[in-house]
């Protein structure tokens, strides 16, 4: 599985439960790169979605101790996501979020697809700096191109110690 984030330049996702950002190139990019495929998030991003509903035309697997969510597959722990995304291809599963989620998967990510917004968002949440991460290398970083007044730029971390689940 990957992950899918956009951050801005301190590695930071999102404040009072919303994204830092309104960048109309990055949301057609994750729309391509999601449409169809699998997304794995945590209660609070799917409740920071518009109207707390799940994203059209994409399996929604939930991560959840406080129930079942409606029109999402909801999973209560990581063994329990982890036998849900089992039934799908690897390529197609995609980790959009929070930062918690973030946090408790990325170690069994192949690869983290990063937009890096450059900008300071003020966050309260974060994205682990995969500078810093020991296993994790930038494979490519695009052309900065401009949005909604921001520069922005695709970038593709590789990890190279993919942790097997147990
Ligand atoms: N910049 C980006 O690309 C991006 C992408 C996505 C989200 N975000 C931002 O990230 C922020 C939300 O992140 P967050 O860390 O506060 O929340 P989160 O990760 O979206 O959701 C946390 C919730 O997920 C559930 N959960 C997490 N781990 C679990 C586990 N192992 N087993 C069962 N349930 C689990 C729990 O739900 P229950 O409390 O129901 O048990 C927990 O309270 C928002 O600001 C959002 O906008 C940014």
């Amino acid at each position: 599985m990957r992950a899918i984030v956009a951050v801005d330049q301190k590695w930071g996702i999102g404040r009072g439960n919303d994204l830092l950002f309104s960048i109309p190139e990055d949301m057609k990019f994750f729309r391509s790169t999601t449409l169809g495929k699998v997304i794995v998030i945590g209660r609070k991003t799917l409740q920071s979605f518009p109207g707390g509903k799940p994203l059209k035309n994409r399996v929604n697997v939930v991560l959840s101790r406080s129930g079942a969510w409606e029109g999402c597959v909801s999973v209560k722990d990581i063994p329990s996501l982890m036998r849900e995304i089992g039934r799908f291809s690897d390529d197609d599963v995609f980790v959009c979020g929070g930062a918690s989620v973030y946090r408790e998967l990325i170690p069994y990510c192949t690869e983290a697809i990063v937009t890096k917004v450059f900008a300071d968002g003020n966050a309260e949440v974060f994205f682990p700096n995969l500078d810093e991460e020991s296993g994790w290398v930038l494979q490519s970083q695009s052309e900065p191109v401009e949005s909604n007044g921001y520069a922005i730029s695709f970038c593709v971390y590789k990890n190279t110690s993919v942790k097997a689940f147990e």
